[in-house]
């Protein structure tokens, strides 16, 4: 069985900022929708978080060691539901329907997001495999909704103005500015949004409605 630093393709004394490379390296090619396997994007997630412990748990006696990150709190939810159930992006009660609708972790939930990680990433360590394509602000493949919070966009080559006005961010450049988020994810299908995503690939398997 491979080791994780195998798994990532980097040596064992590789310095938490490699790690983080490496892993955004690897998980274009093992996440599902880039022609790898959820067993590829599980092993790939499940190394990168093992090195990253290995390291803080190195460094945690150290008199340098990082200070602690303030973690922000984002609820998800996927937009698959909105069009299941007929809700409506709008509506100010979405995310008290949703919480009592008791979904599946996939399309409902909650995870923290390190200010110094993209909603993405983030979304990615935790297990989700949410939609992505070109992961540099040139799609909408990864938009989401904002519905409460605040998501930054300093890398923006797609939205228009009238989308950025609505909420809509990219999740794959987005960093949290505020202590809590809701988002709806997914949005891709969205009418306005849709014909801003690139192609779908052989192996993607969202979306391909
Ligand atoms: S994946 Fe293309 S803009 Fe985010």
């Amino acid at each position: 069985m491979p080791s994780p630093s195998d798994v990532l393709g980097i040596d064992r004394s590789a310095s938490e900022d490699a790690i983080h490379r490496a892993y955004r390296r690897r998980v274009k090619t093992a996440h599902p929708d880039q022609g790898g396997s959820v067993a590829e994007f599980q092993a790939v997630q499940a190394a990168y978080e093992e090195l990253l412990e290995r390291r803080r748990e190195g460094t945690e006696s150290s008199e340098d060691s990082e200070p602690t990150i303030r973690q922000v709190d984002v609820t998800y939810l996927d937009y698959a539901v909105l069009e299941d159930r007929g809700w409506r992006l709008e509506d100010a009660a979405l995310f008290e329907k949703a919480a009592a609708a008791d979904l599946d972790g996939g399309a409902y939930g909650t995870l923290s997001v390190r200010p110094d990680r993209t909603l993405l990433e983030s979304a990615e360590q935790a297990g989700q495999a949410w939609p992505y394509s070109c992961r540099g602000g040139a799609c909408a493949n990864c938009a989401i909704a904002v519905v409460e919070g605040e998501l930054s966009q300093p890398v923006n080559h797609v939205l228009p103005a009238e989308a950025i006005d609505r909420g809509i961010r990219l999740s794959c450049v987005g960093y949290p500015i505020t202590d809590e988020l809701r988002v709806v994810y997914n949005v891709k299908h969205l009418p306005s949004i849709a014909d801003l995503r690139l192609p779908p690939r052989p192996a993607d398997s969202r979306g391909t409605d």
